[in-house]
């Protein structure tokens, strides 16, 4: 339901319409980079400052299991413990929704996976390892692709000069992590074993909130776009914001050949904004053998 207050602040978002086209007009034309910023760890027994202190004991257990599973103790040197604690509550959602289920491997054995609509990538070692850990230790080669990467962050450096850091520190082994920036509705993708999506718009007013033009808000044809790029068996996971959204995106997905394996809540109390993350929704879908695709509508 929405109400009035719900209403009007949508209303408004509106206002934000021409200043977003303007502004990545201006970003894309540009092109901003400055190269890799410098990496931000060291802060260790700051972690989890931001919880009362009667639970922080219980969340750094989880974090210790967490960096052994997921040999993450190169990361919490990297970044800074806000960025560190979003990359587990990531790993801890992601085992809620694959479970013990073994992810699609390629004809070669290895995963290739594309992250849509990745943004700073700051997750991008929590989504490796969580991929490698399904696919049984297979190689993983990740993609994550961003259509605004050039907005300018405080530090002077681009977006995209984070998600290529970021993408860099994610690698491991032969395993491969890359960024770049492009429009996933208007790509051809190669085939993939999976695309993931953490909070693609499916609204304006998610679209608009986030500083993204209007006129780039094709939810129908992006999801057709990462549907259309997985092998029969592949696997698309996607996290919504809030229930409704994930409603939403059913019924989209309604359209596509795909069933959907399981669908579990994504929030986490390990991160500093937890309260927002309240009502997210990450569900696991699998593409059907062949079945044709249309061409993408709007
Ligand atoms: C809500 S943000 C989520 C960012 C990131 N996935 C995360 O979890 O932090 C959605 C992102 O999708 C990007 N996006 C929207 N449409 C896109 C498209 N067609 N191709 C690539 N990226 C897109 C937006 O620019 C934005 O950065």
């Amino acid at each position: 339901m929405v109400g009035m207050p719900d209403l009007l602040r949508r209303g408004w978002s509106l206002l934000r319409a021409p200043a977003n086209e303007l502004g990545f007009v201006v970003r894309s034309t540009l092109r901003w980079r400055r190269g890799a910023p410098p990496r931000r760890g060291g802060d260790g027994p700051t972690l989890f400052a931001w919880l009362p202190a009667a639970r922080r004991d219980g969340a750094h257990e989880r974090a210790a299991a967490l960096t052994q599973r997921y040999d993450l103790g190169a990361l919490r040197e990297a970044v800074d413990a806000p960025v560190f604690a979003r990359n587990l509550a990531r790993l801890e959602g992601l085992e809620r929704l694959i479970g013990g289920r073994a992810a699609p491997l390629g004809p070669d054995g290895a995963l290739r996976a594309v992250d849509v609509g990745c943004g700073d990538f700051h997750y991008a070692t929590a989504l490796q390892r969580g991929l490698s850990r399904a696919a049984g230790g297979a190689r993983v080669v990740l993609r994550g692709v961003e259509l605004d990467g050039h907005g300018v962050y405080r530090d002077g450096h681009s977006r995209a000069d984070h998600a290529a850091a970021h993408a860099a520190g994610a690698g491991r082994g032969g395993d491969l992590v890359t960024f770049e920036t492009g429009d996933v509705a208007a790509m051809r993708l190669p085939e993939q074993d999976v695309v993931t999506a953490f909070f693609p718009f499916l609204t304006a007013y998610a679209c608009l909130q986030w500083g993204t033009p209007l006129s780039r808000l094709r939810p129908r044809r992006l999801l057709r776009r990462a549907v259309q790029a997985l092998r029969p068996g592949g696997w698309l996971l996607v996290v919504n914001q809030t229930v409704d959204e994930h409603r939403r995106l059913c019924r989209l997905l309604r359209e596509l050949p795909v069933e959907r394996l399981r669908r579990c809540r994504f929030g986490s109390d390990l991160v500093p904004e937890a309260g927002r993350t309240a009502g997210q929704v990450a569900s696991l879908w699998r593409r059907h053998a062949m079945v044709p695709i249309g061409k993408p509508t709007g």
